[in-house]
């Protein structure tokens, strides 16, 4: 094959130090698997049997590009009731939560355009950034994984278009305070900028109520999922919300790329949206308490305030790449930092795991920390 056929697009897209960590584990005899970004949970039996159910119901044929109205109806319900005083806003079901990031990002950044998003970040901020030819222009926010307002101040240029904010977040599970999510919100509103609220862990905020951006910002697009909360990663089921004018662009779009998020997926949803999931959260803030108490002696931890993820320092002076590989070799997957990173400093756990394998993980985490 010509290298030629391979788009220059993708030049800018990077094989995710995911990927790389899930490859080597696929070599080692079952090891500590604290890398995973999935809930361990099974998919509840509600869920199950809804979709059960919508298959043999034969509910297998496209549905409305944005989404069957039971369950639009019923999320945007659960909107109204926790805002108030919504006027212009409608709702789309999505391919996962990421289908709702690539259709609001494609709707709205023009080639040149600035994005501001935090670092640490989710993979894929940069990467659909530069896939709708955007700049991505991120914000440092070492050592505590605070939002600072005045330093997004600092970054806004004439090109800057929009901004994304991720609480609870990914990789840190730090959750910015109310104070700073509220200012973001405004700054964005003074500024007339498209804030992007990326909420798939707004389930699990363990410390405080979840606050979500909109609360200040009528105009914020907020991105969902079931992925987390329901532990169905693989049945691809989010939402977004947002002024009508975007949603509607975004259907345009859906209508040509994903058509529609998967049709029994989304009769499942409509069951999820019933289910209580709160034994399950109290479990995972148990699990985060769990590993903070048994790494704080000998590890630099900022306890996160949500998700199922911890964030430590590398100890000395190891990039988060080489501590990385010293765990692998010691049976132990974890996440480099730089994955998530300008910097390769620290690392990540994800504590969605049994507390069997939590504990295995951390006797070889205080080990490695000597
Ligand atoms: C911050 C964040 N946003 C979005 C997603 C994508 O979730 P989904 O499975 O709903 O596409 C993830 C998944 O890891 C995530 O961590």
């Amino acid at each position: 094959m010509n290298e030629r056929w391979i788009a220059n697009r993708m030049q800018n897209i990077q094989v995710s130090g995911i990927r790389r960590v899930f490859d080597l584990a696929a070599k080692l005899k079952n090891p500590v698997n604290l890398s995973i970004g999935q809930p361990h949970f099974p998919i509840p039996d509600a869920i199950k049997k809804a979709a059960k159910d919508a298959i043999d119901a034969n509910q297998n044929s496209y549905t409305q590009t944005q989404g069957i109205a039971a369950l639009r109806n019923k999320l945007m319900a659960d909107v109204d009731r926790r805002f108030t005083g919504l006027k212009d806003r409608n709702i789309l079901l999505t391919s996962g939560t990421s289908g709702g990031l690539v259709l609001s990002l494609m709707c709205t950044i023009n080639p040149g355009d600035e994005v501001i998003f935090f670092d640490p970040f989710f993979v894929m901020y940069p990467q659909f950034v530069m896939l709708a030819g955007g700049v991505p222009v991120v914000i440092d926010t070492y050592p505590d994984f605070k939002i600072d307002v005045n330093k997004v101040r600092d970054a806004i240029t004439t090109k800057t278009k929009a901004i994304i904010v991720n609480t609870p977040g990914n990789p840190t599970g730090a959750v910015p305070t109310r104070e700073s999510l509220r200012d973001l919100a405004k700054l964005a509103k003074e500024k007339d900028l498209v804030l992007i609220s990326d909420e798939v862990y707004s389930a699990f905020s363990y410390d405080e109520p979840f606050t979500s951006p909109l609360e200040f910002n009528d105009e914020t697009v907020v991105l969902d999922g079931f992925s987390k909360t329901y532990g169905m990663t693989g049945l691809r089921l989010g939402f977004c919300h947002g002024p009508n004018k975007l949603i509607d662009e975004m259907i345009k779009l859906q209508q040509f790329t994903y058509v529609c998020a998967p049709s029994i997926v989304q009769h499942a949803g409509v069951a999820a949206l019933d289910v209580d999931m709160s034994a399950i959260v109290a479990d995972y803030k148990a699990k985060r308490d769990r590993l903070c108490d048994a790494l704080g002696d000998s590890y630099e931890i900022t306890k996160p305030g949500g998700a199922f993820y911890i964030f430590p320092k590398v100890p000395g002076n190891r990039t988060g790449q080489a501590f990385v590989e010293d765990a692998i070799a010691n049976n132990l997957l974890i996440i480099p930092g730089n994955t998530f990173s300008h910097r390769d400093t620290h690392f990540r756990i994800s504590y969605a795991a049994s507390d069997e394998m939590i504990d295995r993980g951390i006797e070889i985490l205080r080990k490695l920390a000597k």
